[in-house]
């Protein structure tokens, strides 16, 4: 089936996604591939790409999901923290409500992404200010596991789910 894979990315690491999902799928059916141009999508099968702000996906992202009608979505996306599937099933849930209900969710995916080194650095001057506080040591560590994600294993689970949709 052509499908078309659109995505956002402020950094990076939700590319590395869509690049794994165009990867696992055949390139001649592949229709559009990159950022939404605003045009609307011609095929049916969509797979929507975003990075995680304050919980839910970035505005871009929104904004494209919000246009979509009788699509059949997979929604894919990173976050820098988590790791764990209850993290980013909260995360999905809330990025759902910004699709219309004519459209249908064939799947889903998500990973850590790395990132900016600001980040880091806020946490390391919370640290020094206030040294007994595990959370922001728990941070601190979250960054650094996130730092080399998406990896490979990331993206052939993905890959692995994406096949499985032909199955
Ligand atoms: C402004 C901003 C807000 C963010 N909010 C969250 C958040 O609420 N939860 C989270 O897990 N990660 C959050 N992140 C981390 C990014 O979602 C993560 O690094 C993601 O992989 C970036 O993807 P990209 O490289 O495709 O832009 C935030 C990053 C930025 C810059």
């Amino acid at each position: 089936m052509d499908y078309s894979i659109i995505y956002s990315s402020g950094t990076g690491n939700t590319v590395i996604l869509a690049e794994a999902i165009k990867e696992a799928l055949p390139t001649q059916k592949c229709k559009y591939f990159g950022v939404s141009d605003g045009e609307e999508i011609q095929t049916k099968l969509v797979f929507a790409g975003f990075w995680t702000n304050q919980g839910t996906c970035d505005s871009s992202a929104k904004a494209f999901l919000k246009t979509l009608k009788n699509k059949d979505v997979f929604l894919f996306g990173t976050a820098g923290f988590g790791g764990n599937q209850e993290y980013y099933d909260k995360i999905l849930d809330a990025v759902q409500e910004n699709i219309g209900l004519s459209n249908k969710l064939i799947g889903t995916y998500m990973c850590q992404g790395k990132m900016g080194i600001a980040v880091r650095e806020k946490y390391e001057k919370m640290l020094a200010e206030d040294p007994d506080n595990l959370n922001v040591q728990d941070m601190i560590d979250n960054f650094d596991r996130a730092a080399t994600h998406p990896d490979l294993t990331d993206c052939e689970k993905l890959k692995q789910k994406v096949r499985a949709l032909n199955d």
